[in-house]
């Protein structure tokens, strides 16, 4: 199974202080060496952690992919057809919340979500739909020519190691083999953890997972110590 790195809250902390530090490159970098296979990053409207620049940077410096989040928008769009990213996945966007809360809204707007697709796989993108495991959902994204869904992992993340886990776990299963059954290729991703993550190898549908908070809120703990005693020995 292929990883795509989640990289938007090094731009989160970056933002804090208005600098350019921690580089968001950088950190893009760390991750490829590191073996990730893609890179992710959502430009949301408000711009809170990802800006324009870093997308436009990282499309000329990466190896591997990027894989741009964004809501459906013209101005998006715009963007997306003039960086032309390897991979779009399309979210729903609420200004409002704190992290994408639901998948997208696929059923009942087919037509809509056809020609917002159409453009981008003109010029090469794979799209990627970001959608709850909900059978009308995958089927409407079967109809829109986007090539891929990713499943929303977040009721799942969730529920882990309580009683709706199972069935959480399984509307994945499910989800993931009738999109196969439908011809589209399957990701998931959202919420997920060092600690629920493994359950994901048995679904053997999926193609790539997109993993972001646990792996830099990690990163943080495994550097720390380090972070501290460097600049201990230079006050010393
Ligand atoms: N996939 C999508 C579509 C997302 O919106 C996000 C969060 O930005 C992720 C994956 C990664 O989620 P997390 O940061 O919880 O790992």
């Amino acid at each position: 199974m292929l990883l795509g790195v989640n990289i938007d809250h090094i731009a989160t902390l970056r933002n804090a202080r208005g600098g350019l530090d921690p580089n968001l490159v950088q950190a893009a970098l760390i991750c490829e060496n590191a073996g990730a296979d893609g890179i992710t990053v959502h430009l949301r409207e408000d711009r809170r952690h990802t800006k324009d620049n870093d997308v436009r940077e990282l499309k000329s410096i990466l190896k591997t992919r990027l894989n741009l989040e964004m809501a459906l928008t013209d101005e998006m769009q715009k963007i997306a057809l003039e960086v032309v990213p390897e991979n779009v996945c399309l979210v729903p966007e609420k200004r409002e919340e704190v992290t994408t809360e639901g998948g997208l809204d696929v059923a009942s707007r087919v037509e809509f979500v056809k020609d917002f697709v159409k453009p981008l796989i003109d010029a090469g993108i794979v799209v990627s739909l970001f959608i709850d495991p909900d059978k009308h959902q995958v089927e409407a994204a079967a109809k829109t020519g986007a090539q891929f869904i990713e499943l929303h992992t977040g009721r799942y993340s969730e529920a882990f190691g309580t009683q709706e886990e199972e069935m959480e776990f399984q509307s994945l299963k499910n989800a993931a083999l009738l999109a196969e059954k439908l011809g589209l290729k399957v990701n998931a991703g959202h919420g997920l953890t060092y600690s629920n993550v493994h359950r994901m190898r048995d679904i053997p549908q999926l193609i790539e997972l997109n993993i972001g908070h646990n792996i830099i809120a990690r990163a943080v703990f495994d550097g720390l110590e380090n972070a501290v005693k460097d600049m201990k020995n230079l006050i010393q």
